[in-house]
Protein backbone atom coordinates (compact mmCIF):
# COMPACT_ATOMS: atom_id res chain seq x y z
CA UNK A 1 0.00 0.00 0.00
CA UNK A 2 1.30 3.16 -1.03
CA UNK A 3 0.56 6.49 1.46
CA UNK A 4 2.58 9.26 -0.32
CA UNK A 5 2.62 11.48 -3.45
CA UNK A 6 4.54 9.86 -6.42
CA UNK A 7 5.10 6.27 -4.83
CA UNK A 8 2.26 4.97 -6.49
CA UNK A 9 3.74 4.92 -9.71
CA UNK A 10 5.13 1.92 -9.04
CA UNK A 11 2.11 -0.22 -8.91
CA UNK A 12 2.16 -2.84 -11.27
CA UNK A 13 -0.87 -2.12 -14.36
CA UNK A 14 -2.10 -5.72 -13.82
CA UNK A 15 -1.93 -7.94 -10.16
CA UNK A 16 -3.83 -7.79 -7.07
CA UNK A 17 -2.08 -4.62 -5.34
CA UNK A 18 -4.36 -2.10 -4.54
CA UNK A 19 -4.61 1.82 -6.01
CA UNK A 20 -5.21 4.09 -3.08
CA UNK A 21 -8.09 6.36 -3.23
CA UNK A 22 -6.86 10.36 -4.85
CA UNK A 23 -6.81 11.55 -0.94
CA UNK A 24 -3.57 9.49 -0.30
CA UNK A 25 -1.79 11.46 -3.32
CA UNK A 26 -3.10 14.84 -1.63
CA UNK A 27 -0.26 17.22 -0.82
CA UNK A 28 -1.02 20.72 -0.02
CA UNK A 29 -0.72 22.84 -2.24
CA UNK A 30 -0.89 21.26 -5.40
CA UNK A 31 -3.08 21.65 -7.91
CA UNK A 32 -3.92 19.89 -11.21
CA UNK A 33 -5.55 23.04 -12.95
CA UNK A 34 -6.00 26.65 -11.92
CA UNK A 35 -8.63 29.16 -13.60
CA UNK A 36 -8.30 31.40 -16.10
CA UNK A 37 -6.84 34.97 -14.91
CA UNK A 38 -9.95 36.90 -14.62
CA UNK A 39 -10.59 39.85 -17.34
CA UNK A 40 -13.69 41.56 -16.16
CA UNK A 41 -13.71 43.39 -13.07
CA UNK A 42 -14.74 41.21 -9.96
CA UNK A 43 -18.57 41.97 -9.10
CA UNK A 44 -20.29 41.54 -5.70
CA UNK A 45 -20.74 37.91 -5.21
CA UNK A 46 -22.03 36.45 -2.15
CA UNK A 47 -21.62 33.33 -1.32
CA UNK A 48 -23.90 31.11 0.95
CA UNK A 49 -22.42 30.79 4.04
CA UNK A 50 -22.60 26.52 3.70
CA UNK A 51 -19.43 27.86 0.35
CA UNK A 52 -17.42 30.06 2.98
CA UNK A 53 -15.07 26.88 3.52
CA UNK A 54 -12.98 25.15 0.61
CA UNK A 55 -14.46 21.87 -0.01
CA UNK A 56 -12.35 18.77 1.29
CA UNK A 57 -11.54 18.08 -2.38
CA UNK A 58 -7.14 15.93 -2.22
CA UNK A 59 -4.94 18.48 -3.53
CA UNK A 60 -2.96 16.67 -6.45
CA UNK A 61 -1.03 17.40 -9.28
CA UNK A 62 -1.69 16.94 -12.84
CA UNK A 63 0.90 14.57 -13.22
CA UNK A 64 -0.33 12.24 -10.19
CA UNK A 65 -4.45 12.76 -10.84
CA UNK A 66 -3.85 11.38 -14.98
CA UNK A 67 -1.24 8.50 -13.37
CA UNK A 68 -4.12 7.42 -11.24
CA UNK A 69 -7.21 7.59 -13.55
CA UNK A 70 -4.91 5.77 -16.24
CA UNK A 71 -3.92 2.89 -13.66
CA UNK A 72 -7.67 2.61 -12.91
CA UNK A 73 -8.47 2.53 -16.59
CA UNK A 74 -5.97 -0.12 -17.56
CA UNK A 75 -7.50 -2.18 -14.67
CA UNK A 76 -10.89 -1.89 -16.34
CA UNK A 77 -12.58 -3.63 -19.76
CA UNK A 78 -12.79 -1.15 -22.58
CA UNK A 79 -14.66 -1.66 -25.93
CA UNK A 80 -11.37 -0.38 -27.45
CA UNK A 81 -9.48 -3.06 -25.78
CA UNK A 82 -11.09 -5.53 -27.42
CA UNK A 83 -14.77 -7.53 -28.27
CA UNK A 84 -17.23 -6.95 -25.59
CA UNK A 85 -20.60 -8.99 -26.33
CA UNK A 86 -22.89 -7.59 -23.88
CA UNK A 87 -25.73 -8.66 -25.00
CA UNK A 88 -28.72 -5.94 -25.31
CA UNK A 89 -26.28 -3.45 -24.77
CA UNK A 90 -24.71 -3.05 -27.91
CA UNK A 91 -20.94 -2.31 -26.78
CA UNK A 92 -19.81 -1.76 -30.38
CA UNK A 93 -16.44 -0.22 -31.25
CA UNK A 94 -17.17 3.55 -32.09
CA UNK A 95 -15.21 5.55 -34.76
CA UNK A 96 -12.99 7.88 -32.88
CA UNK A 97 -14.49 10.24 -35.71
CA UNK A 98 -17.51 11.13 -33.60
CA UNK A 99 -15.08 12.14 -31.04
CA UNK A 100 -13.70 14.56 -32.93
CA UNK A 101 -17.25 16.58 -33.76
CA UNK A 102 -18.15 16.38 -30.32
CA UNK A 103 -15.00 17.95 -29.22
CA UNK A 104 -15.22 20.50 -31.69
CA UNK A 105 -15.21 23.90 -29.81
CA UNK A 106 -17.57 25.47 -31.95
CA UNK A 107 -20.08 22.71 -30.37
CA UNK A 108 -18.66 21.52 -26.95
CA UNK A 109 -18.60 25.19 -25.46
CA UNK A 110 -22.18 26.44 -26.39
CA UNK A 111 -23.97 27.11 -23.62
CA UNK A 112 -27.58 25.27 -23.93
CA UNK A 113 -29.45 28.56 -23.24
CA UNK A 114 -27.80 30.36 -25.83
CA UNK A 115 -30.60 31.89 -28.14
CA UNK A 116 -31.75 30.74 -31.40
CA UNK A 117 -29.78 33.54 -33.16
CA UNK A 118 -26.21 32.31 -32.26
CA UNK A 119 -27.36 28.66 -32.17
CA UNK A 120 -28.30 27.94 -36.15
CA UNK A 121 -25.79 25.36 -36.72
CA UNK A 122 -26.88 23.19 -33.21
CA UNK A 123 -30.30 23.75 -34.58
CA UNK A 124 -29.37 22.79 -38.16
CA UNK A 125 -27.92 19.69 -36.24
CA UNK A 126 -31.02 18.46 -34.46
CA UNK A 127 -33.30 19.20 -37.43
CA UNK A 128 -31.02 16.72 -39.78
CA UNK A 129 -30.36 14.22 -37.30
CA UNK A 130 -33.99 14.26 -36.58
CA UNK A 131 -34.87 13.78 -40.57
CA UNK A 132 -32.38 10.80 -41.02
CA UNK A 133 -34.00 9.20 -37.72
CA UNK A 134 -37.23 9.18 -38.78
CA UNK A 135 -36.50 8.03 -42.08
CA UNK A 136 -34.79 4.93 -40.98
CA UNK A 137 -38.04 4.49 -38.44
CA UNK A 138 -40.75 5.16 -40.38
CA UNK A 139 -41.92 8.08 -38.45
CA UNK A 140 -43.12 11.86 -38.71
CA UNK A 141 -40.96 14.02 -36.41
CA UNK A 142 -38.90 13.42 -32.84
CA UNK A 143 -38.28 14.91 -29.69
CA UNK A 144 -34.10 14.94 -28.65
CA UNK A 145 -34.51 15.64 -24.99
CA UNK A 146 -34.98 12.09 -23.40
CA UNK A 147 -31.38 11.72 -22.16
CA UNK A 148 -31.30 7.66 -21.48
CA UNK A 149 -33.50 4.76 -23.17
CA UNK A 150 -35.38 4.60 -19.93
CA UNK A 151 -36.46 8.07 -20.35
CA UNK A 152 -37.32 7.98 -23.63
CA UNK A 153 -40.12 5.52 -22.36
CA UNK A 154 -41.53 7.57 -20.04
CA UNK A 155 -41.57 10.13 -22.78
CA UNK A 156 -43.43 7.93 -25.11
CA UNK A 157 -45.40 6.70 -22.51
CA UNK A 158 -46.81 10.45 -21.37
CA UNK A 159 -47.47 11.06 -25.24
CA UNK A 160 -49.67 7.60 -24.72
CA UNK A 161 -51.46 8.78 -22.01
CA UNK A 162 -52.22 12.91 -23.46
CA UNK A 163 -52.95 11.18 -27.04
CA UNK A 164 -56.05 9.02 -24.89
CA UNK A 165 -57.15 12.48 -22.91
CA UNK A 166 -57.13 14.35 -26.44
CA UNK A 167 -60.09 11.62 -27.13
CA UNK A 168 -61.78 11.93 -23.31
CA UNK A 169 -60.21 8.36 -22.62
CA UNK A 170 -58.60 7.53 -19.34
CA UNK A 171 -57.41 3.72 -20.11
CA UNK A 172 -55.58 2.07 -16.95
CA UNK A 173 -53.47 -0.73 -18.70
CA UNK A 174 -50.23 -1.55 -21.05
CA UNK A 175 -49.30 -4.93 -22.39
CA UNK A 176 -45.74 -5.70 -22.61
CA UNK A 177 -44.24 -9.62 -23.03
CA UNK A 178 -42.83 -11.64 -20.64
CA UNK A 179 -39.41 -10.93 -22.46
CA UNK A 180 -39.44 -7.59 -22.33
CA UNK A 181 -36.58 -5.40 -20.82
CA UNK A 182 -36.82 -4.26 -16.98
CA UNK A 183 -37.31 -0.81 -17.61
CA UNK A 184 -40.14 -1.26 -20.09
CA UNK A 185 -42.58 -2.46 -16.70
CA UNK A 186 -40.61 -0.07 -14.72
CA UNK A 187 -41.45 2.76 -17.20
CA UNK A 188 -45.09 1.42 -17.64
CA UNK A 189 -45.75 1.84 -13.95
CA UNK A 190 -43.96 4.88 -13.84
CA UNK A 191 -46.19 6.32 -16.11
CA UNK A 192 -49.29 5.12 -13.73
CA UNK A 193 -50.37 2.61 -15.76
CA UNK A 194 -50.47 -1.87 -14.82
CA UNK A 195 -48.66 -3.92 -16.39
CA UNK A 196 -50.42 -6.18 -18.71
CA UNK A 197 -48.06 -9.53 -19.20
CA UNK A 198 -48.55 -11.73 -21.74
CA UNK A 199 -46.37 -14.98 -22.06
CA UNK A 200 -43.68 -15.68 -25.20
CA UNK A 201 -44.49 -19.19 -27.25
CA UNK A 202 -42.54 -22.15 -27.51
CA UNK A 203 -40.66 -19.86 -30.27
CA UNK A 204 -39.51 -17.17 -28.08
CA UNK A 205 -42.35 -15.06 -29.69
CA UNK A 206 -45.13 -13.37 -28.40
CA UNK A 207 -48.01 -15.64 -28.22
CA UNK A 208 -50.54 -14.02 -30.32
CA UNK A 209 -53.77 -15.98 -29.12
CA UNK A 210 -52.75 -14.88 -24.98
CA UNK A 211 -52.42 -11.25 -26.88
CA UNK A 212 -55.64 -11.15 -28.00
CA UNK A 213 -56.80 -12.13 -24.67
CA UNK A 214 -55.61 -9.69 -23.10
CA UNK A 215 -56.54 -7.09 -25.13
CA UNK A 216 -59.37 -4.47 -24.25
CA UNK A 217 -60.94 -1.24 -23.96
CA UNK A 218 -58.91 -0.77 -20.51
CA UNK A 219 -55.71 -0.92 -22.93
CA UNK A 220 -53.72 1.87 -23.93
CA UNK A 221 -51.17 0.48 -25.95
CA UNK A 222 -48.40 -2.03 -26.10
CA UNK A 223 -44.54 -2.00 -25.93
CA UNK A 224 -42.09 -4.52 -27.59
CA UNK A 225 -39.02 -4.80 -28.85
CA UNK A 226 -38.32 -6.20 -32.26
CA UNK A 227 -35.91 -8.01 -32.60
CA UNK A 228 -37.27 -8.58 -29.31
CA UNK A 229 -34.93 -9.82 -26.10
CA UNK A 230 -34.37 -13.37 -27.44
CA UNK A 231 -32.94 -11.59 -30.73
CA UNK A 232 -35.71 -12.56 -32.98
CA UNK A 233 -37.72 -10.94 -35.14
CA UNK A 234 -41.12 -11.38 -34.34
CA UNK A 235 -42.75 -12.23 -37.24
CA UNK A 236 -46.55 -11.74 -36.15
CA UNK A 237 -45.87 -8.18 -35.41
CA UNK A 238 -48.60 -6.85 -38.13
CA UNK A 239 -51.23 -8.81 -36.60
CA UNK A 240 -50.32 -7.88 -32.82
CA UNK A 241 -50.62 -4.24 -34.34
CA UNK A 242 -53.91 -4.38 -35.41
CA UNK A 243 -55.36 -6.06 -32.78
CA UNK A 244 -54.31 -2.96 -30.45
CA UNK A 245 -54.99 -0.50 -33.07
CA UNK A 246 -58.55 -2.24 -32.49
CA UNK A 247 -59.33 -0.70 -29.56
CA UNK A 248 -57.46 2.79 -30.22
CA UNK A 249 -54.37 1.25 -28.56
CA UNK A 250 -50.70 2.74 -29.63
CA UNK A 251 -48.19 0.52 -30.30
CA UNK A 252 -44.54 1.90 -28.87
CA UNK A 253 -41.27 0.03 -30.25
CA UNK A 254 -38.27 0.02 -27.82
CA UNK A 255 -35.94 0.22 -30.40
CA UNK A 256 -33.34 1.12 -28.10
CA UNK A 257 -31.20 -0.51 -30.22
CA UNK A 258 -31.90 -0.41 -33.77
CA UNK A 259 -28.79 -2.59 -34.81
CA UNK A 260 -30.61 -5.48 -36.66
CA UNK A 261 -33.23 -3.25 -38.76
CA UNK A 262 -31.08 -0.08 -40.04
CA UNK A 263 -32.29 0.62 -43.87
CA UNK A 264 -33.29 -2.94 -43.92
CA UNK A 265 -37.04 -2.40 -42.11
CA UNK A 266 -38.84 0.01 -39.97
CA UNK A 267 -40.98 0.18 -37.22
CA UNK A 268 -43.27 2.79 -38.50
CA UNK A 269 -43.97 0.11 -41.70
CA UNK A 270 -44.84 -2.60 -38.85
CA UNK A 271 -47.45 -0.97 -37.21
CA UNK A 272 -45.54 1.23 -34.63
CA UNK A 273 -46.83 4.34 -33.42
CA UNK A 274 -43.97 5.56 -31.18
CA UNK A 275 -40.56 4.61 -31.08
CA UNK A 276 -37.47 5.52 -28.61
CA UNK A 277 -33.66 5.16 -29.54
CA UNK A 278 -30.90 4.79 -27.89
CA UNK A 279 -28.51 6.86 -29.80
CA UNK A 280 -25.83 5.49 -27.50
CA UNK A 281 -25.95 2.18 -28.42
CA UNK A 282 -26.50 2.04 -32.27
CA UNK A 283 -25.47 5.65 -33.61
CA UNK A 284 -21.95 5.62 -31.44
CA UNK A 285 -21.42 6.69 -28.01
CA UNK A 286 -20.52 4.15 -25.68
CA UNK A 287 -23.14 2.58 -23.66
CA UNK A 288 -23.21 1.14 -19.92
CA UNK A 289 -20.61 2.97 -18.25
CA UNK A 290 -23.32 4.90 -17.18
CA UNK A 291 -22.21 7.90 -19.30
CA UNK A 292 -24.35 10.29 -21.07
CA UNK A 293 -27.20 9.01 -23.38
CA UNK A 294 -30.00 9.87 -25.65
CA UNK A 295 -33.17 8.41 -26.35
CA UNK A 296 -35.43 10.21 -28.44
CA UNK A 297 -38.29 9.43 -29.44
CA UNK A 298 -40.04 9.95 -32.72
CA UNK A 299 -43.63 9.49 -33.33
CA UNK A 300 -45.90 9.38 -35.99
CA UNK A 301 -47.97 12.45 -37.66
CA UNK A 302 -51.11 12.22 -35.83
CA UNK A 303 -49.11 11.87 -32.40
CA UNK A 304 -46.70 14.90 -33.08
CA UNK A 305 -48.65 17.68 -31.32
CA UNK A 306 -48.00 15.82 -27.98
CA UNK A 307 -44.27 15.68 -28.04
CA UNK A 308 -41.99 17.35 -25.51
CA UNK A 309 -41.02 20.85 -26.69
CA UNK A 310 -39.62 22.98 -27.76
CA UNK A 311 -38.78 21.46 -31.11
CA UNK A 312 -36.24 23.60 -33.69
CA UNK A 313 -38.75 24.33 -36.43
CA UNK A 314 -37.46 26.13 -40.08
CA UNK A 315 -39.50 29.10 -39.99
CA UNK A 316 -38.25 30.94 -43.52
CA UNK A 317 -34.59 31.13 -43.58
CA UNK A 318 -34.15 30.42 -40.08
CA UNK A 319 -34.46 27.54 -37.11
CA UNK A 320 -36.40 28.87 -34.10
CA UNK A 321 -37.54 26.78 -30.97
CA UNK A 322 -41.47 26.40 -30.89
CA UNK A 323 -43.95 24.36 -28.94
CA UNK A 324 -46.15 21.74 -30.19
CA UNK A 325 -49.21 22.37 -29.91
CA UNK A 326 -50.46 19.89 -27.25
CA UNK A 327 -47.05 19.57 -25.42
CA UNK A 328 -46.41 17.35 -22.87
CA UNK A 329 -44.22 19.56 -21.83
CA UNK A 330 -40.27 19.29 -21.32
CA UNK A 331 -39.04 16.28 -20.14
CA UNK A 332 -35.55 17.63 -19.22
CA UNK A 333 -33.72 21.00 -18.35
CA UNK A 334 -32.16 22.17 -21.52
CA UNK A 335 -32.64 19.99 -25.33
CA UNK A 336 -31.08 17.12 -23.76
CA UNK A 337 -27.44 15.69 -24.11
CA UNK A 338 -27.00 17.08 -26.87
CA UNK A 339 -22.79 16.10 -27.86
CA UNK A 340 -24.86 12.80 -27.83
CA UNK A 341 -26.93 13.70 -30.43
CA UNK A 342 -24.16 15.24 -32.50
CA UNK A 343 -21.78 12.28 -32.22
CA UNK A 344 -25.07 10.51 -33.93
CA UNK A 345 -25.07 12.28 -36.55
CA UNK A 346 -21.62 12.09 -37.17
CA UNK A 347 -21.99 8.72 -37.70
CA UNK A 348 -24.99 8.35 -39.44
CA UNK A 349 -22.90 10.39 -41.80
CA UNK A 350 -19.69 9.24 -41.94
CA UNK A 351 -21.60 5.45 -42.70
CA UNK A 352 -24.14 6.95 -45.13
CA UNK A 353 -27.35 5.35 -46.01
CA UNK A 354 -25.80 2.56 -47.68
CA UNK A 355 -23.56 2.25 -44.52
CA UNK A 356 -25.77 2.33 -41.94
CA UNK A 357 -27.80 -0.60 -43.76
CA UNK A 358 -24.03 -2.59 -43.82
CA UNK A 359 -24.35 -2.53 -40.11
CA UNK A 360 -27.81 -4.05 -39.75
CA UNK A 361 -26.38 -7.05 -42.01
CA UNK A 362 -22.95 -7.12 -40.42
CA UNK A 363 -24.54 -7.12 -36.82
CA UNK A 364 -26.97 -10.04 -37.86
CA UNK A 365 -24.41 -12.05 -40.05
CA UNK A 366 -21.38 -11.95 -36.69
CA UNK A 367 -24.23 -13.09 -34.55
CA UNK A 368 -25.24 -15.89 -36.31
CA UNK A 369 -21.63 -17.04 -37.36
CA UNK A 370 -21.17 -16.82 -33.68
CA UNK A 371 -24.48 -18.94 -32.54
CA UNK A 372 -23.77 -21.31 -35.17
CA UNK A 373 -20.06 -21.72 -33.63
CA UNK A 374 -21.61 -22.20 -30.25
CA UNK A 375 -24.04 -24.43 -30.50
CA UNK A 376 -22.58 -27.95 -29.68
CA UNK A 377 -20.93 -26.45 -26.73
CA UNK A 378 -23.79 -24.69 -25.10
CA UNK A 379 -28.00 -25.37 -25.86
CA UNK A 380 -29.82 -22.76 -28.14
CA UNK A 381 -33.25 -22.67 -26.76
CA UNK A 382 -35.21 -20.45 -29.49
CA UNK A 383 -33.17 -21.88 -32.77
CA UNK A 384 -34.83 -19.88 -34.95
CA UNK A 385 -32.36 -17.72 -36.73
CA UNK A 386 -30.95 -15.09 -34.34
CA UNK A 387 -30.85 -11.22 -35.77
CA UNK A 388 -28.23 -8.74 -34.08
CA UNK A 389 -28.09 -10.64 -30.77
CA UNK A 390 -28.78 -14.44 -29.64
CA UNK A 391 -29.16 -15.99 -25.97
CA UNK A 392 -27.70 -19.76 -25.35
CA UNK A 393 -28.21 -21.43 -22.05
CA UNK A 394 -25.67 -23.02 -19.84
CA UNK A 395 -28.20 -24.95 -18.04
CA UNK A 396 -27.21 -28.64 -19.35
CA UNK A 397 -23.63 -27.42 -18.70
CA UNK A 398 -24.75 -26.49 -14.96
CA UNK A 399 -26.52 -30.05 -14.89
CA UNK A 400 -23.62 -31.93 -15.78
CA UNK A 401 -20.71 -29.89 -14.45
CA UNK A 402 -21.92 -27.74 -11.65
CA UNK A 403 -20.63 -24.70 -13.72
CA UNK A 404 -23.07 -21.79 -14.10
CA UNK A 405 -23.48 -18.88 -16.67
CA UNK A 406 -22.03 -16.66 -14.52
CA UNK A 407 -18.81 -18.97 -14.07
CA UNK A 408 -18.22 -19.13 -18.00
CA UNK A 409 -18.96 -14.85 -18.08
CA UNK A 410 -16.28 -14.69 -15.50
CA UNK A 411 -13.81 -16.96 -17.52
CA UNK A 412 -14.21 -15.11 -20.37
CA UNK A 413 -12.03 -12.35 -18.60
CA UNK A 414 -9.03 -14.29 -19.20
CA UNK A 415 -9.32 -14.71 -22.55
CA UNK A 416 -9.44 -10.90 -22.98
CA UNK A 417 -13.17 -10.41 -23.40
CA UNK A 418 -15.91 -8.74 -21.69
CA UNK A 419 -18.66 -10.73 -20.23
CA UNK A 420 -21.85 -11.38 -22.50
CA UNK A 421 -25.18 -10.30 -20.23
CA UNK A 422 -26.17 -13.52 -18.21
CA UNK A 423 -29.56 -14.52 -16.61
CA UNK A 424 -31.63 -12.01 -18.50
CA UNK A 425 -34.12 -12.34 -20.18
CA UNK A 426 -35.77 -14.54 -17.75
CA UNK A 427 -37.54 -16.56 -19.78
CA UNK A 428 -34.38 -18.57 -20.24
CA UNK A 429 -32.65 -20.62 -17.84
CA UNK A 430 -28.76 -19.73 -17.15
CA UNK A 431 -29.29 -17.28 -20.15
CA UNK A 432 -25.88 -15.88 -21.70
CA UNK A 433 -27.24 -12.96 -23.95
CA UNK A 434 -24.75 -12.45 -26.92
CA UNK A 435 -23.59 -9.69 -29.23
CA UNK A 436 -20.64 -9.53 -31.19
CA UNK A 437 -22.33 -6.57 -33.28
CA UNK A 438 -21.14 -5.63 -36.82
CA UNK A 439 -17.46 -4.05 -35.50
CA UNK A 440 -16.07 -7.48 -34.94
CA UNK A 441 -14.17 -8.95 -37.61
CA UNK A 442 -14.89 -12.67 -38.09
CA UNK A 443 -10.97 -13.68 -36.89
CA UNK A 444 -12.40 -12.53 -33.54
CA UNK A 445 -15.90 -13.60 -33.98
CA UNK A 446 -13.80 -17.23 -34.40
CA UNK A 447 -11.68 -16.64 -31.30
CA UNK A 448 -14.57 -15.77 -29.35
CA UNK A 449 -16.40 -18.61 -29.73
CA UNK A 450 -12.63 -20.64 -29.24
CA UNK A 451 -13.00 -18.70 -25.60
CA UNK A 452 -16.70 -20.03 -25.34
CA UNK A 453 -16.45 -23.97 -26.04
CA UNK A 454 -12.94 -24.09 -24.31
CA UNK A 455 -14.57 -22.85 -21.08
CA UNK A 456 -17.23 -25.24 -21.71
CA UNK A 457 -14.88 -28.18 -22.10
CA UNK A 458 -12.85 -27.51 -19.40
CA UNK A 459 -16.04 -27.36 -17.02
CA UNK A 460 -15.99 -31.06 -17.72
CA UNK A 461 -12.40 -31.50 -16.70
CA UNK A 462 -11.76 -28.96 -14.16
CA UNK A 463 -14.78 -27.35 -12.85
CA UNK A 464 -12.91 -25.37 -9.53
CA UNK A 465 -10.85 -23.74 -11.85
CA UNK A 466 -13.99 -22.06 -13.98
CA UNK A 467 -15.80 -21.57 -10.69
CA UNK A 468 -12.74 -19.64 -9.64
CA UNK A 469 -12.17 -17.59 -12.80
CA UNK A 470 -10.88 -15.11 -13.25
CA UNK A 471 -7.95 -15.86 -12.55
CA UNK A 472 -5.82 -13.28 -14.10
CA UNK A 473 -7.57 -9.91 -13.64
CA UNK A 474 -6.77 -7.36 -11.00
CA UNK A 475 -9.74 -8.31 -9.29
CA UNK A 476 -11.01 -11.50 -9.20
CA UNK A 477 -14.62 -12.79 -7.46
CA UNK A 478 -16.47 -10.26 -5.72
CA UNK A 479 -19.54 -10.73 -3.47
CA UNK A 480 -22.27 -9.72 -5.91
CA UNK A 481 -25.13 -10.60 -4.01
CA UNK A 482 -23.25 -7.81 -1.12
CA UNK A 483 -22.51 -5.39 -3.22
CA UNK A 484 -26.22 -5.48 -4.53
CA UNK A 485 -27.91 -5.66 -0.72
CA UNK A 486 -25.67 -3.33 0.95
CA UNK A 487 -24.28 -1.00 -2.26
CA UNK A 488 -21.69 1.86 -0.81
CA UNK A 489 -22.08 4.67 -3.35
CA UNK A 490 -20.38 6.99 -1.74
CA UNK A 491 -17.00 7.61 0.48
CA UNK A 492 -15.73 10.68 2.93
CA UNK A 493 -12.46 11.25 3.93
CA UNK A 494 -13.89 10.98 7.10
CA UNK A 495 -15.30 7.77 6.98
CA UNK A 496 -11.66 5.98 6.43
CA UNK A 497 -10.20 7.81 9.29
C1 LIG B 1 -34.21 -3.20 -24.93
C2 LIG B 1 -33.81 -2.06 -24.04
N1 LIG B 1 -34.73 -1.14 -23.70
C3 LIG B 1 -34.43 -0.09 -22.91
C4 LIG B 1 -33.15 0.10 -22.42
C5 LIG B 1 -32.89 1.27 -21.49
O1 LIG B 1 -31.97 2.18 -22.01
P1 LIG B 1 -31.09 3.13 -21.04
O2 LIG B 1 -30.11 2.22 -20.36
O3 LIG B 1 -30.44 4.12 -21.94
O4 LIG B 1 -32.04 3.78 -20.07
C6 LIG B 1 -32.15 -0.82 -22.75
C7 LIG B 1 -30.79 -0.63 -22.21
O5 LIG B 1 -29.87 -1.35 -22.38
C8 LIG B 1 -32.49 -1.93 -23.57
O6 LIG B 1 -31.59 -2.86 -23.91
Amino acid sequence: MVDAAGKATSIPLVGGGEEPTLDRFSVEGRRASGFPRLDVPLGDISLPESAAAPPALPQVSERDLVAHVNRLAHRNFAVDLGAYPLGSCTMKYNPKICDWAAEHPAFSNLHPSSPPGITQGALEVILEIEAILCELTGMSRATFQPPAGAAGEMTGLLIMRAYHESKGRDPGAVIIPDSAHGTNPASVSLAGYQVRQVPSDDRGMVDLDALASAVDEDVAGFMLTNPNTLGLFEEDIVAMADLIHEVDGLVYYDGANLNAILGVARPGDMGFDIVHSNLHKTFATPHGGGGPGAGPVAVTEHLAPFLPGPIPERVGDAITWLQPERSIGRVHGNHGNFLVVLRALTYMRALGGEGLRRVAERSVLNARYLESLLSDDYEIPYPAPCMHEFVASAAALKRATGVRAMDVAKALIDYGFHAPTMYFPLVVEEALMVEPTETESPETVEALADAFNEIAQSAHTEPQEVQAAPHRAPITRTDDALAARQPVLTWHMAAEE
